[in-house]
């Protein structure tokens, strides 16, 4: 009785088994799926079989020697699992199952439904902005079942569109939506994924903010295609030409309406810029796609507009503007000075400055001014009343937008003492006096010899010369 009990037992644990799961799989058609064996702790030690439409395609040994039997182009095991490439149902057939055996006995055994999901895109070439792209997901269902399908955008977050059919999302391009795209397929609370990639060419996006430099700073004017993109993507899209353009900035804060080409691209191999008017900048790699232009150091008409476009003879453009502010010390009256005179410093981009930035200075060291708050915010404008011979010298004013310094404007102040025309006064007379001693001097002298010369005739009239002196 007790034998018979565990024979019974033993036989439906086996059939069980061998009977097996059931699972459904959507493979993503054209792309790698992966079919996983029964996970059991001694399937090592067991013999291994993967039959596709009743066809044993593929086996491993308890030696672990295995092998391909058919579809060896797309087909190979790892760990037991079978991996097949390029996938498509109609190649393989409906089903796929994997066996495990010990001596005669089959033990566990699974059994994959193979279903195909087929993600695609309309158009299949890289995107410009605004253009129309389709995108569509077709899932095969089982008899009189129908799989839930919604799109996933690449920032993951599950678009909606009821209007349409399901499965399919049409858009009109943005940079956004660059980037790989996911259709989700729900079966019976299982979920199965087929990925897209989508390409929007582009610019790298606008700087947020203008590019502030001054005359004693280098400036970049950057502009690049988006790092996914390369120049035969953008020619074969049927570009017609691209720019760089110029507005200077006028008045307070107004952008002129003159525009100046500063370059234009060749489109020949390699890419290249041809300066127009080069305002002395200096373009970057433009084979690698770095269109941004460079000057060592900035100067004082370099604050404008800049535009870097490129034309498709769609008549679609793309295109980013920067906005380059100098930043500027300017002193009132003047530089240079004369202690003791008053005097304005502003430290300023000729229009007013935005309220997120603060401006620091930094004073010559001997200066008289008190001291200013070490962390800032200062004053853009400072007025000092009386300057005095520490103040001349380098000022410093940098540009901080909350922890980043953007730039910063240097000026040099020439400061000369008050008493320099009395000084003067006082070197002019000291000169007249020395000048009048000398003449005095030398009046005085002249007289002496004078009188010594008289008196010397006189005493030869008196006291001739001893005749005994002559010789003849
Ligand atoms: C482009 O070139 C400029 C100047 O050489 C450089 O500062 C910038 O980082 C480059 N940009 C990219 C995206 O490589
Ligand atoms: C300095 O600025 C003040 C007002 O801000 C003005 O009254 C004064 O005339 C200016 N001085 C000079 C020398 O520009």
């Amino acid at each position: 009785m007790k034998k018979l009990i565990e024979f019974m037992l033993i036989l439906t644990v086996a059939l069980t088994s061998t009977h097996g799961s059931e699972e459904v799989i959507y493979g993503q058609v054209g792309e790698t799926v992966v079919l996983k064996p029964p996970q059991r702790p001694d399937r090592k030690d067991l013999y291994l079989y993967w039959f596709c439409d009743d066809t044993e395609v593929a086996w491993r040994n308890i030696q672990g020697r295995a092998e391909i039997e058919k579809f060896k182009d797309i087909l190979h095991l790892h760990e037991d699992s079978l991996v097949i490439r390029n996938f498509t149902r109609e190649r393989l057939g409906s089903t796929c199952y994997c066996q495990l055996k010990n001596g005669h006995t089959y033990l566990t055994k699974i059994t994959y439904r193979l279903l195909n999901l087929n993600a695609g895109k309309s158009p299949s070439t890289p995107l410009l902005p605004k253009e129309e792209l389709t995108l569509t997901c077709n899932a095969e269902s089982l008899e009189g079942h129908k799989p839930e399908i919604h799109w996933l955008n690449p920032q993951g977050e599950r678009v909606n569109d009821p209007s349409s059919i399901q499965g399919t999302h049409k858009l009109s391009a943005e940079s956004r939506h660059n980037g790989e795209w996911v259709c989700v397929v729900k079966d019976k609370e299982k979920e199965s994924k087929a990925k897209i990639s989508v390409v929007v060419l582009g610019l790298s996006p606008e700087p947020s903010g203008p590019q502030y430099t001054s005359k004693s700073s280098p400036l970049t004017i950057p502009c690049s295609l988006l790092s996914h993109i390369s120049w035969e993507q953008i020619k074969a899209k049927g570009i017609q030409e691209g720019t760089w353009h110029f507005s200077p900035k006028s008045g307070l804060s107004a952008i002129s309406d003159e525009k100046q080409r500063l370059f234009s691209l060749s489109l020949e191999d390699p890419v290249t810029w041809k300066p127009d008017q080069n305002k002395g900048l200096t373009p970057a790699d433009v084979k690698k796609g770095n269109l941004s232009l460079t000057k060592n150091r900035a100067s004082e008409g370099d604050a404008g507009s800049y535009v870097c476009a490129l034309k498709f003879k769609s008549g679609l453009i793309l295109n980013s503007t920067v906005r380059v502010e100098m930043l500027q010390i300017t002193s009132s009256p003047e530089t240079e000075l004369i202690s003791g005179q008053q005097l304005n410093l502003t430290c300023s981009i000729g229009s007013p400055l935005p309220s997120h930035l603060q401006v620091k200075w930094f004073p010559p060291e001997k200066t008289s001014l008190p001291p200013l708050p070490p962390h800032g915010p200062h004053p853009a404008h400072l007025s000092i009343q009386e300057m005095s011979l520490g103040d001349g010298g380098k000022w410093r004013c940098e540009l901080w937008q909350s922890d980043t310094k953007l730039t910063s404007a240097e000026i040099v102040l020439k400061i000369e003492p008050r008493l320099s025309t009395w000084m003067l006064v006082i070197i002019c007379s000291v000169t007249a006096i020395i000048f009048l001693l000398i003449i005095l001097a030398f009046i005085i002298r002249r007289r002496r010899q004078k009188m010594r010369h008289l008196r010397h005739r006189l005493c030869q009239c008196k006291n001739p010369k001893p005749k005994g002196f002559y010789r003849s």
